[in-house]
């Protein structure tokens, strides 16, 4: 795509009410200078000393964040819990801009939150295990209820919904697939796109971005996910692409593009190393529900989600944003792709 209908393309983002109806959390980086570093008088051990940390919105709360810096105006429908994470996310995405009217409050609910520690000593840095912050439950039925309420009341406002479902226990249970269903059948107009981590298969009809192990999982059940071919994986999406576009994400490989019969492989954008694929799948979820609530083809809204998945995996350490300028740069500097 030339920079010309790109620009046009990115300036139709604006203003656009876009949902984003799933789990938000907070990622958190800290890096310890291990050169500081000493035995701790407590603990035979060596001590961590943290000198840097970053907050960022992560999972869904990214793909509000990324939204919002690509000119939409997204709407959150979350759950978060009264903890410090969920207070400090909501701050960050208050301070973004973020519209938070759709998003309900569970007492004792812990708000999920990602802790990357990173230790860091002379020119050297390697990432220990995270720390995750889940709640086990997942979010009390009574809060799902209200969400699903507060949803209903709101749909007919929107321009689009995006889904990240990424948490196994996350805010989208088969209570809130069945009230989407309902909405998507009553307003067919509005794009729903989904990204589902574990359950991509079950909001038929609807737009979805699996990756390639997620349609694995989907498409071929009885098969080693990882050892399908792209081609085995476009052969049995067909049929489920007849009724709205299918993305497959297939990493340094680009993407995939399922519509009605039709079938296109955008390639990724080449880059140089080093790389880091944080964010990626969110960057793509976002311009992919921006684009095609703006009414464009689903070839075009593949190949700026693929441009933009691109920015962020160049972005490292970061749960990675991108502005319009890094896609018409990135756009300029790799020429069209197609
Ligand atoms: N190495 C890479 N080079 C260029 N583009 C990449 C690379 N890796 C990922 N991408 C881009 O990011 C998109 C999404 O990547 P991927 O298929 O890994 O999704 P994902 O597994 O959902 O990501 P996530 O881990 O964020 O959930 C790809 O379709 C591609 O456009
Ligand atoms: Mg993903």
């Amino acid at each position: 795509m030339n920079s010309e209908r790109l620009s046009t393309l990115i300036r139709s983002f604006q203003g656009l009410r876009i949902g984003v109806l799933g789990d938000f959390g907070l990622d958190a980086y800290w890096y310890a200078d291990m050169t500081r570093s000493a035995i701790s008088r407590e603990t035979p051990l060596p001590n961590r000393p943290v000198v840097r940390e970053d907050l960022a919105p992560g999972s869904g709360a990214n793909v509000a964040r990324l939204l919002h810096r690509i000119g939409a105006s997204p709407i959150a429908f979350t759950i978060l819990g009264r903890d410090w994470h969920g207070s400090v996310l909501r701050s960050l995405l208050e301070g973004e801009g973020i519209d938070l009217s759709g998003a309900i409050e569970a007492e004792g609910m812990t708000t999920t939150m990602f802790a990357k520690v990173i230790l860091a000593a002379h020119d050297l840095e390697q990432e220990d295990s995270r720390l995750d912050f889940l709640d086990p439950e997942g979010p009390p039925d009574g809060a799902r209820l209200e969400l699903a309420a507060t949803l209903e009341a709101r749909f007919a406002g929107l321009d689009g919904l995006v889904i990240p479902d990424y948490e196994e226990r996350g805010v989208i249970d088969a209570g809130l697939r069945g009230t989407l269903a309902h909405l998507h059948a009553r307003h067919p107009g509005t794009v729903v796109a989904v990204d589902s981590r574990d359950r991509i298969g079950e909001f038929p009809g609807m737009v979805r971005k699996p990756n390639r192990i997620e349609a694995g999982r989907w498409l071929l059940p009885d098969r080693e996910a990882a050892g399908c071919t792209v081609e085995q994986l476009i052969h049995r999406a067909r049929d489920e692409a007849q009724q709205a576009p299918l993305f497959i994400t297939l990493g340094a490989e680009g993407c995939a593009v399922l519509d009605g019969g039709h079938t296109l492989h955008i390639p990724a954008v080449p880059l140089a190393p080093p790389l880091d694929p944080v964010g990626a799948g969110d960057a793509f979820l976002a311009v992919l529900g921006a684009a095609l609530a703006a009414g464009a083809s689903p070839g075009d809204a593949g190949y700026a989600a693929n441009l933009a998945a691109a920015v962020t995996v160049k972005k490292l350490r970061q749960t990675g944003t991108v502005a319009p300028e890094e896609m018409l740069a990135l756009n300029d500097k790799t020429g069209p792709l197609e």
